[in-house]
């Protein structure tokens, strides 16, 4: 057992629009009604596109939902001339707790590398945002067996410059590209060496203190009925879901079959 909190986070990449929001939102607070859970139990979190925040925001106050929500992107830039861009203080200002930076579909799509998602982690943290820091291997570099020093590189270079100090409360996704929308799911056991790779990793680098803190999430065709065996493993703190975050009563049934575990 240790004290870190299971985290059960939804990003619904670019789908559904802020009304589609609403009716997600609401059904998911439904369908985990009756389970009761609280923070003892785990946070349960949605990450919808930016145009979305605003409407989830109301609903969640309005309602008092026990939900918390976040954003898929940060900028790296301060407020100022950078068109398209949302700056980390606006995503606080509209009550987000977390922001999921270096997604693999960022990084291929939009050219980011690690010096960019050390940016924007730092502009995370000093808008108190919580970052979920996206890290993870091809098929390429798993069949040739260099997953595990790949994945712990990029995270090593996407935190270079911070301490210790600065990291507290950082969570680490690992997201195998291969498993990302396939339907392929690393097996628990490749989910649990990569968790446990990273946090060794950690407390190398930064202490004892942080590597026992940290969560480590999975992510990659996670679904109600793979769920619970993969955050068994002691280092995985809980899961990064796409697709099956999207239904509001299935991502209910997956958070239930987490907390169950
Ligand atoms: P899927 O659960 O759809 O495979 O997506 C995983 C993911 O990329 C979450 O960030």
């Amino acid at each position: 057992m240790n004290d870190r909190t299971l985290l059960l986070a939804g990003n619904w990449k670019m789908n559904h629009d802020h009304l589609e929001a609403i009716s997600a939102v609401q059904k998911l607070a439904w369908a985990l009604e009756d389970a009761k859970l609280d923070d003892s139990h785990c946070e349960v979190v949605v990450v919808p596109p930016f145009t979305d925040i605003r409407s989830v925001q109301t609903l969640v106050q309005g309602d008092k939902l026990w939900l918390k929500y976040g954003a898929q992107d940060v900028s790296q830039h301060a407020p100022g001339a950078h068109t398209g861009e949302i700056a980390a203080s606006f995503l606080s200002r509209l009550g987000c707790s977390y922001v999921v930076i270096g997604h693999s579909e960022r990084r291929a799509d939009n050219h980011e590398t690690n010096e960019v998602v050390a940016t924007k982690i730092k502009a995370a943290l000093s808008a108190e945002l919580t970052p979920i820091l996206c890290v993870g291997e091809s098929l390429e570099q798993r069949q040739e067996k260099s997953h595990v020093e790949f994945t712990l590189g990029q995270m090593d270079e996407s935190l270079a410059g911070f301490d210790a100090a600065d990291l507290s409360g950082l969570v680490i996704a690992y997201e195998p590209v291969w498993a990302i929308g396939t339907g392929e799911t690393a097996t628990a056991a490749d989910a649990a060496e990569m968790a446990s790779a990273i946090r060794v990793r950690l407390g190398e680098k930064y202490g004892d203190a942080l590597a026992q803190t940290t969560r480590i999430l999975y992510g990659g065709s996670v679904k109600a009925d793979n769920v619970a065996e993969i955050v068994a493993s002691a280092d995985v703190d809980g899961a990064l879901v796409g697709g099956a975050s999207l239904s509001g009563p299935d991502f209910a049934a997956l958070c239930k079959a987490a907390v169950a575990k």
